[in-house]
């Protein structure tokens, strides 16, 4: 099971000095052909999944069948939630399998910024998942012509960066310095004095968004500086875009299928080629043996009640589905009744948790206190409870 813990993989890159890709994902055929692209160059890799794209497909489908792609594989994977937008899509991107986010807050004021960011570290943080904050601002829209999206890039201020991150608690540094989402007409200029300095300031793994339409020399030059993660879409997008046309020129009368044949060989190719460039191939082992394996916690009670008629039990039971799946790090909750009637244990409560630190911060919410306290305990003294960690 390669899902691993993302600080532990970011680190590894960031102290060996090489980029993971995070690739952003917007269909199965994407996500396959990362998923085999990373296969074919024994490559550490982050599935991204950004909010900007959620008009595209469905985010919990999506979600389901990327934490599957990330279970069977041979390489060590991260489900990534790609700009944020608030704390309700964290705990969201949490729920469905992402273990780690991004907060893109970095129009507001700094210390908008900042609160905003905090709230989501100290949610993440309670269920065990790192953070990417972003500081400055990186213009154009991923998948489109820069020119269409000038925007203003606010370079990061690498004194204003370590304050960010003494304040926030973030794991992870977005950096603006002057890379744009989308397509470009030629290589943009990059500050590298002031990547330097925001490395040496920070300590921490850095990340560079818009990472289509740069040279070798740049990349590389960005990696010796404390990147660690390169955002990377817009060249995936067009690849298959390209891929679609041909087909579509070649035969008019090609259907669905017909048209996406091949794409996915596209966008694999392509992202073999930037894992290769990024120093990231063939590391795959070695981070397998230091990073710490992600493993959920099922969080199991069996349990009987006394003098509780069926109607009132099933209220219980639902009124604790509705308000303990809400918690933070709660991936679902199941409510059950045994199968057989002589069964020691009529009643049970499965509630799987996204990682052991949801443990302490479930069992601490005002939701789950409210609802054991006054609800559920009451009615069930004689109970079982046990927290188990997956074995894979
Ligand atoms: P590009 O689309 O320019 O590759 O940028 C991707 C990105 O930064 C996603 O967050």
């Amino acid at each position: 099971m390669p899902l691993i813990n993302m600080q532990d993989m970011l680190t590894h890159a960031y102290e060996h000095q090489y980029a993971v890709g995070a690739f952003d994902l917007v269909s199965l055929d994407f996500l396959e052909a990362i998923v085999q692209g990373a296969e074919n160059r024994s490559a550490p890799i982050i599935l991204s999944l950004a909010e900007s794209h959620f008009e595209y497909f469905d985010f919990e489908l999506a979600m389901a069948a990327t934490v599957a792609a990330a279970r069977r594989t041979r390489v060590p994977v991260a489900i990534h939630l790609d700009h944020g937008l608030s704390l309700d899509a964290a705990v969201r991107a949490i729920r469905f399998g992402c273990n780690g986010v991004m907060v893109d807050v970095s129009t507001r004021p700094f210390a908008e910024n900042v609160a905003h960011t905090r709230a989501v570290v100290d949610m993440a943080h309670a269920c065990g998942v790192p953070v990417e904050g972003e500081l400055g601002y990186v213009a154009g829209v991923e998948g489109e012509d820069a020119e269409k999206h000038p925007g203003e890039v606010i370079y990061t201020s690498p004194e204003q960066a370590r304050e960010y991150i003494d304040r926030t608690g973030m794991d992870f540094l977005a950096v603006s310095i002057g890379t744009v989402h989308g397509r470009m007409q030629g290589a943009p200029k990059l500050d590298f004095e002031r990547l330097q300095r925001i490395n040496e300031i920070a300590g921490i793994p850095l990340v560079i968004h818009g990472g289509t339409g740069l040279t070798d020399d740049q990349y590389r030059n960005l990696i010796t500086r404390g990147v660690a993660k390169i955002n990377y879409y817009t060249a995936l997008a067009d690849a298959a875009a390209q891929s679609i046309r041909t087909h579509a020129e070649r035969d008019a009368r090609a259907g669905y299928t017909g048209l996406l044949r091949g794409v996915r060989d596209t966008i694999r190719a392509e992202v073999e080629r930037v894992i290769a460039l990024w120093g990231s191939a063939g590391r795959a082992d070695a981070v397998l043996k230091t990073a710490a394996p992600w493993r959920e916690v099922e969080h199991c009670i069996v349990y009987n009640t006394t003098n509780l008629q069926d109607d009132a039990l099933e209220r219980m039971m639902a009124h604790g589905r509705a308000s303990l799946s809400a918690i933070p790090g709660v991936r679902r909750v199941f409510t059950g009744r045994a199968v057989r009637d002589d069964a020691h244990y009529r009643y049970c409560w499965l509630v799987r948790f996204a990682s052991a630190a949801v443990v302490g911060s479930y069992r601490n919410h005002p939701d789950h206190v409210r609802f054991a306290d006054t609800e559920f305990r009451p009615q069930a003294a004689d109970r079982l409870s046990i927290d188990f960690e997956s074995v894979e």
